[in-house]
């Protein structure tokens, strides 16, 4: 009976280990969980959203404050299309968490960073452009594209001397999109190096319509990607993702031509994963019911997350003075609009509840947007429980190992 470890991920001459760590933005996988999956021999992605913020957190700088600080006198306004991104400092922030987790990094395996096009930050292209280009200065081994087609992003970095040479590679959930994008940079002639399949089942932001998600199915998507990279000849590595939940589920997929695969729920619960203790025995508690895929995201797609997430209903003011990741080119966002909706239709009211969207910056910073994988109800399955109840959370040594050893759908439980 094969295990993950009888398969390797190859880039060129280098070989991994077959698991790729998925990026989980705010901070959730931490250069910490990221460095362990490198260090084992695989593949740890960082993120690259609100890198600022994550670098006041990491090195005690000042720059939410001193943005903060800079838009002050918008504060009570709703038209948030004067803040905008000091360039600068975002390629400062973005140099500093990448490259000092680069810095950090042991062992054969390799740090990647997630990007997310959706965070359109005011300034869509100059603000991507600048965070691609900073991660490729500092360092980092390679770049996921995610949350959107990406159609513009490789002609952003085309005149980046690391260019050819960083791994790139795109996260698309069907064929059109993968088309759409291996159209584009063909122009570059550069194709990407890897290609993330991911499913309808994984955390985070979803690649499909909140009423059609549940009719498509990983299995399907990847075997239709692979059929149309092999119908165009190219030999690009295709990595499944969302709701590989052990080492089999993952070996079903190499044996039948995927190079390696993505997870991230099963590490939501290590000591090494961002999300504060008490929230990592929420994943744990999880039940199955717990657990929904809604439309409360602004950045239009769908996402999963846990129902008594705190970040559902609260109705916050906006804190784009302070953050503004979301606003789009015009300097809107759909949390803004819903947030006036509410203040319009309550005047008296102290406090509102706004139902329909969430302040994503101001929640996912303040990890009280408990996005989830489907599976997360079984992860109370993958760990002993304490006297007092609460679960044992694991180290990422551990969930690593037992995805790349373990056999007949088996977890194991920590020593
Ligand atoms: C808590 C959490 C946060 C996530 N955040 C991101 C993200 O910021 N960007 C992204 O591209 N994918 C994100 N994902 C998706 C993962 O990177 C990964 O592709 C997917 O969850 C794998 O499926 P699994 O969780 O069932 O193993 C997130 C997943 C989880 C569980």
């Amino acid at each position: 009976m094969k295990r993950v470890d009888d398969f390797r991920l190859r880039f060129g001459n280098k070989e991994l280990v077959p698991i790729v760590l998925g990026g989980m933005g705010v901070d959730i996988s931490t250069a910490e969980l990221a460095l362990e999956c490198a260090r084992l021999g695989g593949v740890g992605h960082i993120s690259d959203a609100m890198v600022p913020s994550v670098s006041d957190r990491r090195f005690h700088t000042k720059f939410i404050a001193n943005k903060t600080k800079l838009y002050k006198y918008n504060v009570e306004s709703s038209d948030k299309s004067l803040i905008h991104f000091d360039l600068g400092q975002l390629a400062e922030a973005t140099r500093m968490h990448v490259g000092r987790t680069m810095e950090a990094k042991r062992g054969d395996g390799m740090i990647f960073v997630n990007c997310m096009e959706k965070l359109t930050m005011n300034g869509p292209r100059e603000t991507l452009r600048v965070r691609l280009a900073s991660a490729l200065d500092a360092g980092v081994d390679g770049i996921t594209l995610s949350a959107g087609l990406h159609l513009g992003s490789f002609g952003l970095m085309e005149d980046h001397p690391r260019f050819r040479d960083a791994k790139l590679g795109i996260i698309v959930s069907s064929v059109r999109a993968l088309q759409l994008f291996l159209r584009k940079s063909a122009r570059l002639e550069r194709l990407p190096d890897y290609v993330v399949v991911e499913g309808p089942l994984a955390g985070g932001h979803l690649g499909f319509g909140i009423d059609d998600w549940a009719k498509y199915d990983l299995r399907t998507i990847v075997t239709e990607v692979q059929a149309h990279l092999a119908a165009e000849q190219l030999d690009i590595p295709v990595i499944p993702a969302g709701g590989v939940f052990t080492g089999s589920d993952a070996v079903s997929y190499l044996e039948t031509g995927s190079a390696a695969v993505q997870v991230a729920t099963r590490f939501t619960v290590t000591q090494e994963c961002g999300l504060p203790a008490k929230v990592k025995q929420e994943y744990f508690r999880a039940r199955e019911e717990d657990i929904e895929v809604n439309t409360i995201s602004p950045t239009g797609y769908p996402m999963r997350m846990l129902k008594n997430s705190p970040a559902i209903g609260a109705g916050g003011r906006p804190n784009c003075e302070a953050y503004g990741y979301l606003l789009d080119a015009s300097g809107n966002c759909s949390y803004i609009d819903a947030y006036n909706r509410e203040v319009l239709a309550h005047p008296d009211a102290k406090k509102i509840s706004v139902m329909d969207k969430t302040c994503l910056c101001t929640h996912m910073r303040a990890y009280d947007c408990w996005t989830c994988g489907h599976y997360t109800y079984r992860l109370k399955d993958t760990t002993h429980r304490n006297d007092d109840g609460s679960y044992r959370v694991l180290s990422a040594e551990h969930v690593f190992q037992d995805y790349q050893f373990s056999t007949d759908h088996r977890i194991a439980l920590p020593a």
